[in-house]
């Protein structure tokens, strides 16, 4: 199994970016802990970082042509604004979880809506760092439920 983790703009700054909201962690800290998390399960894991919406387009679509069997996605604030990456979620037909580390549900009303929870089959939010765990046990259990 192979999973492609997606994060969005300004996750790159973690540790950094409001640590009351994000916490200490950086985004090297976020990889180890996926890389471990899925090496102990013999999960195949690439993750990928932009700034870009287009690049996240162009990962999602690239992950078609790796044949990869699931998409961990944090869009970061593309959740709120990028139709773009929802089509494209939608072209490659991957089964998808999106994640947010902080609980969006209780911040500003800008951050309620989520074009790519229009696609993905669960959303993970408020869970730190861990949500990105949570996602892959999600995506493993869809994949190979007899597990
Ligand atoms: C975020 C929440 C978004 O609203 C925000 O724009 C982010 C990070 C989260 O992980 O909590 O960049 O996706």
């Amino acid at each position: 199994m192979n999973i492609l983790v997606i994060n969005g703009p300004n996750l790159n700054m973690l540790g950094i970016r409001e640590p009351g909201i994000y916490g200490n962690d950086n985004y090297e800290a976020l990889v180890d802990k996926i890389a471990s998390y899925c090496e102990e399960r013999a999960i195949d894991v690439t993750c990928l970082q932009s700034n870009h919406e287009g690049d996240i387009v162009d990962m999602i679509q690239q992950a078609y042509f790796d044949k990869v069997d699931g998409i961990v996605i944090n869009p970061g604030a593309y959740t709120h604004t990028s139709v773009a990456i929802l089509d494209a979620l939608k072209s490659v037909d991957i089964p998808a979880v999106e994640v947010h580390i902080s609980d969006v549900s209780s911040r500003e009303p800008f951050r309620q809506v989520s074009y790519v929870s229009y696609y993905c089959f669960a959303t993970i939010m408020g869970e730190g760092l861990e949500g990105y765990l949570h996602a892959i046990d999600l995506i493993e259990d869809k994949l190979d439920p007899e597990k």
